[in-house]
């Protein structure tokens, strides 16, 4: 029996605070057992306020030393584990009143990786979404907003740099080796972005001029033995400022903007405001150690939590149900500054079909399963567990839809009215798409669909030509499956881009504003039968029930003008003979062929294309999944590509060579993704014939992609090599944290090769391996993460084994960390949809750790919504 039903919290049960702070003051004497946390808070009236209302402020795991209220010692407070109530204030609490805390905590002893924790030695903190809390007591919400002054204490041997948000304006020596700095931002902001830093760090920096001729400061603080691999995020964050000044008139507003670097982190990083944290593996970068994506990556994070200082920061959220407001748009935004940095239009197709490709893997599953939500949901019972994709990656999407539908300068508009009317505020998504509305003179009401309505839309697509009439009729008709809460969905407002691909090539890409549950569209003087191009560049986040012939879609594979549609196109084609357990027939190997000799295409789209759709994809496609199935149809698939194209892989492995000096830039990456992928297929072809190609291009490589790419490759063919590389590998670099998480990360990711070990053996010895860490946020998704959500052949078995696996690791991370365990946790979301014997398999394992009774919030709601 359970004793306490989970606390939910509901968006429509918002109330504006009934106090609000004005100037907030804390003096931090930071000491790893034991750091003092006072604080002097000017407490005024909020919107809520009523005369002779309590002052209540939350707090968590902290000790309570004092309490003063202007001045005085006061005893009318109450204190409970989440909360210090006070009563009795000055005059009603109608006037401005300050309120002087001291607190403790335990910075040493955190290991969930929220509030003040310590990673190798050095202090950070992470105060998003409900980590100040754990700093002090306050009113830890991010529409109460407050001006920032901090001074940290700490002994200057052990930490000779002390970092916070804003301006630096005093440093002293104090008695006992102890040094003190105060800092002070001069914008208003929630709690949610404080930030400080402490300890034995050192930085690059940088001075720059902005479009209105300030200078900057900008700082990467990193371990001493990182400088050398910093280089990187810094030009990708020079890029970023002019980036958004150009693109979006956005001028960074303060005299210094800080990155740090820390090895234990929960997420990515952290836009704090002026003092941005983030995982090493989001800063840390050199040829030799990072990798093509590497270095993607880094630029788009860099470039993400910069631009949340004006989406997200100077306008922040009313509540953390519109999470969306600053993350769907500032995905966007990065996802577009990456865009552009590609340098071409052939580029900016690949990163579309890269970020699609994303979305429909990771985003479209967990809308059609027990973890549903909308954009901006509802309700919740941890907050962490809703920093989803679907609010980050489908939260784009619809941001995408408004330029879409507004147009690029129309989209600006938007955002300069919302920037007018919101700036230094906490709002709503709906002040975003009234801004939007407004600044165009569009109706915009139906489009609010998006972010009240969970699951992927279905667009179901009817053609009809009369060759008599010379008319084309297209009626497409939208639903969208019942998801938890909402049984049923109203019409969305769909933007599609299309064109009819005719010979005679008369015909323009129109947009069509799909509203109602159907509508027909007819298209007159069209000469010949079409073949319809439709959801180009995926303008809506929607699936296409579109029955296509072989035919046409090879005719678009081969000729679509909108490159995402090409892609598309093959993909489909790929996808339907996988379900049907076929092999890819005479006319698709031509067509693939022809795509791989094709001198006009660029090479990163051509690695794309001859990419199969990923597993997790495949099985939305289906009722009742069975993996191992999928799995074969899929192997067998790639491998005959492999052979049938053989000779076609081994030339462009050897035309696809990049000389010179390594580049990160997406013409060079692309040659080694389309050279990598020839050698992956070379081995699945023969792998007796070509791993030692691969282990040679192990040997001699000179950059991190080409060497990793080549042990990869031995590794997921099984070929006799791979040991002795894996072993080199690991000797090479044992010292550097990042690139010990690649090993462990492919050795968990190998799916089942006949005569081997299988990987849950492996990864069974890789989590007794004395580099192993349970505390390691990147080492854990490398070992554990890898193997339960990114590995479904190996995961999937039908004696459940991986599923106890998993119902172990759940059940030893959360204690530890709530926030990882609960992600962890997600990987059996979709356990419905499996067929038999996976399916109750994975049901036992989901109770097993349902049964816990210690479960944290974080877990309990995932799983509770799992099996509810
Ligand atoms: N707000 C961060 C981002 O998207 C993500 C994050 C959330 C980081 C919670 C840490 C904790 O950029
Ligand atoms: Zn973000």
């Amino acid at each position: 029996m359970k004793t306490d039903l989970p606390q939910s919290f509901r968006r429509l049960e918002y109330r504006p605070p009934v106090y609000t702070f004005d100037q907030v003051e804390l003096d931090i004497a930071l000491d790893p057992a034991r750091t003092i946390v006072k604080s002097r808070i000017e407490v005024l009236p909020g919107k809520s306020f009523e005369p002779g209302a309590p002052l209540v402020l939350v707090g968590h795991d902290l000790e309570f030393v004092s309490l003063r209220i202007n001045g005085e010692a006061h005893r009318h407070f109450e204190l409970t584990p989440e909360t210090l109530t006070i009563h009795s204030l000055p005059n009603e609490g109608k006037d401005k009143f300050i309120v002087e805390i001291i607190c403790v905590c335990v910075p040493e002893k955190n290991t969930t990786l929220m509030g003040l924790y310590v990673s190798n030695g050095n202090f950070f903190t992470q105060c998003e979404a409900e980590g100040f809390r754990k700093i002090t007591y306050f009113l830890d919400r991010p529409d109460v907003m407050a001006r920032f002054k901090v001074t940290l204490r700490a002994r200057e041997a052990e930490c000779p740099v002390l970092l916070s948000n804003g301006n630096l304006i005093n440093t002293e020596k104090l008695p006992n080796g102890w040094h003190s700095a105060t800092w002070e931002d001069p914008f208003p902001k929630p709690s949610y972005l404080f930030a400080l830093v402490a300890g034995k760090l050192e930085c690059i920096e940088e001075t720059i001029t902005t479009s209105s001729g300030a200078k900057k400061l900008l700082q990467i603080w990193v371990e001493p033995h990182d400088l050398k691999k910093t280089r990187h995020a810094m030009d990708s964050l020079i890029a970023s400022i002019h980036w958004d000044e150009k693109r979006f008139g956005l001028e960074l507003d303060l005299e210094r903007f800080m990155i740090v670097a820390v090895s234990d982190f929960n997420m990515g990083a952290m836009e704090n405001k002026g003092l941005n944290i983030f995982n090493t593996k989001f800063v840390l970068a050199q040829p030799e150690t990072a990798t093509d994506a590497d270095f993607a990556n880094i630029e788009s994070v860099v470039a993400h939590e910069y631009f949340h200082n004006w989406t997200g920061n100077r306008v922040t959220c009313q509540d953390w149900f519109q999470l969306s407001l600053k993350e769907g748009l500032t995905v966007f935004r990065d996802q577009e500054f990456s865009a552009d940095q590609m340098g071409s239009e052939s580029g900016r197709a690949v990163k579309r079909i890269e970020d699609v490709r994303l979305l429909r893997q990771l985003q479209f599953p967990e809308d059609a399963g027990p973890m549903a939500h909308p954009i901006r949901p509802d309700e919740y019972q941890e907050i962490n567990n809703f920093y989803t994709v679907t609010v980050y990656e489908k939260g784009s999407e619809v941001v995408r839809m408004y330029q879409t539908l507004l147009g690029r300068d129309g989209f600006r508009k938007g955002m300069d009215l919302y920037f007018k009317r919101h700036d230094g505020q906490a709002v709503t998504c709906d002040d975003f798409l009234m801004a939007m509305a407004d600044a165009n003179g569009k109706d915009l009401t139906q489009f609010k669909n998006w972010y009240s309505q969970a699951g992927t839309p279905r667009v179901k697509v009817q053609e009809h030509y009369d060759a008599a009439k010379k008319q084309y009729q297209l009626t497409l008709t939208q639903s969208c499956a019942p998801s938890p809460g909402q049984p049923e969905k109203k019409p969305f407002h769909i933007p599609l881009k299309m064109r009819l691909i005719t010979k005679a090539n008369d015909q323009k890409e129109q947009l069509l504003e799909l509203t109602q549950a159907s509508q027909t569209w007819t298209f007159d003087n069209v000469e010949e039968r079409p073949v319809l191009s439709i959801n180009r560049n995926f303008s809506a986040p929607v699936n296409l029930d579109f029955e296509q012939s072989e035919a046409d879609l090879l005719t678009q594979f081969s000729s679509d003008d909108d490159a995402f549609n090409r892609w598309e196109a093959g993909q489909k084609l790929a996808m339907q003979m996988i379900l049907n357990n076929r092999l890819p027939d005479a006319q698709i190997i031509e067509a693939y062929r022809n795509i791989l000799l094709d001198p006009n295409l660029d090479p990163a789209f051509k690695d794309l294309t001859l990419t199969l759709p990923a597993e997790s994809y495949l099985y939305e496609q289906c009722t009742s999944v069975d993996p191992q199935k999928i799995f074969t149809a899929r192997r067998a698939f790639r491998r005959e590509i492999a052979k049938q194209l053989q000779l076609e892989w081994a030339a462009l492995y050897q035309q696809m060579q990049t000389p010179g000096p390594f580049k990160s830039d997406g013409v060079d990456s692309g040659k080694r993704a389309l050279k990598n992928l020839s050698l992956s297929m070379l081995l699945e072809a023969a792998p007796g014939v070509w791993a030692p190609m691969a282990a040679n291009q192990y040997q001699i490589a000179d950059n991190m992609t080409d060497r990793y790419a080549a042990l990869a490759a031995l590794v997921m063919h099984g070929a006799k090599q791979a040991k002795e590389c894996l072993i080199d590998f690991y000797n090479r670099f044992a010292s550097d944290a990042l690139v010990i998480d690649k090993w462990f990360g492919l050795q968990s990711s190998r799916p089942p090769v006949d005569g081997l070990d299988s990987t849950l053996e492996e990864v069974k010895k890789l989590r007794e391996h004395p580099a192993f860490k349970l505390n390691n946020p990147n080492r854990v998704r490398s070992v554990i993460h890898a193997f339960c959500a990114n590995n479904p052949a190996s995961f999937h078995q039908a004696d459940g084994s991986g599923y106890e696996f998993w119902a172990d690791s759940v059940l030893a991370l959360d204690p530890i960390n709530p926030q990882v365990a609960a992600r962890l946790a997600r990987a059996l979301d979709r356990w419905r949809l499996f067929a038999q014997p996976y399916q109750d398999r994975m049901k036992a394992a989901l109770e097993r750790v349902s049964a816990c009774q210690t479960l944290s919030p974080d877990v309990r709601e995932v799983i509770g919504k799992a099996l509810g």
